[in-house]
């Protein structure tokens, strides 16, 4: 068959990822987080006190990373690994959070994960999901999703997520969280969240994750 790329792109705690996950493994297809490369850059460069300002101590730290994806049978989704590191454990601390749309903000990072990316999506079909997928990363992708949700909608999932495994959370940091994110993954100048012009949008407040599927399946069906 014909390879295939599905571009997801959105805000972030829009449920991109679960949705991604769910096409990918009915498609047999790959699915590739690409948050999950910059989070773990973000992981390095707090790690090693990387001075975001500092060009060549940027550049230097970049060189100094390998990243790449392992599939866990047991999560039924890939591990990023940061240096022979499994990372997946440390990525989504709120630590790492806070300072990401910061550090995905630099130039020399989105070309060190773009051109990750880019590589990724040459041999099999794929589903990556982000927030520059159906901009930059792949134009020409067969399709295309922008997906949107109420905010409070966005809070709280996230909330339920994190409380999982930091009962200490609060709504409001999360709350904040998000909209900082947002706002700076909008405003940056180097390949902004925005919606494609091709890009389907898919506004998830009020629909379950079958609904969401199938209907997407559809639009695949539609394409192929
Ligand atoms: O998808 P996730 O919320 O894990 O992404 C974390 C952060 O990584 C985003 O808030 C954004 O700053 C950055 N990101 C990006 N481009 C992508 C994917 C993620 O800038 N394609």
């Amino acid at each position: 068959a014909h390879k295939m790329i599905i571009a997801i792109d959105g805000y972030s705690s829009c449920g991109k990822s679960t949705l991604a996950k769910e096409l990918a493994a009915r498609l047999g297809y790959n699915y590739i987080d690409s948050g999950a490369m910059y989070r773990a850059i973000t992981l390095y460069f707090l790690r090693n006190a990387i001075d975001l300002g500092d060009h060549n101590e940027v550049l230097d730290a970049l060189s100094q990373i390998s990243l790449s994806f392992v599939f866990n049978e047991h999560r039924n989704a890939s591990d990023i690994y940061l240096n022979d590191e499994n990372a997946e454990p440390f990525i989504r601390d709120m630590i790492v959070s806070e300072k990401v749309s910061e550090v995905a903000a630099i130039r020399e990072v989105r070309s060190f994960a773009v051109a990750q990316q880019k590589r990724m999506g040459r041999k099999k079909s794929i589903v990556m999901d982000g927030r520059d997928i159906g901009t930059a990363v792949f134009p020409d992708a067969e399709l295309k999703l922008f997906m949107t949700a109420d905010p409070e909608v966005r809070v709280i999932r996230r909330f339920k997520e994190l409380y999982a495994t930091n009962p200490n959370i609060t709504l409001e940091e999360v709350r904040d969280n998000l909209q900082l994110r947002d706002h700076i993954d909008s405003t940056r100048e180097e390949s902004p969240l925005r919606r494609a012009d091709d890009a389907v949008i898919l506004d998830n407040s009020n629909l379950s994750r079958e609904e969401q599927l199938k209907l997407v399946l559809e639009m695949v069906k539609d394409r192929t």
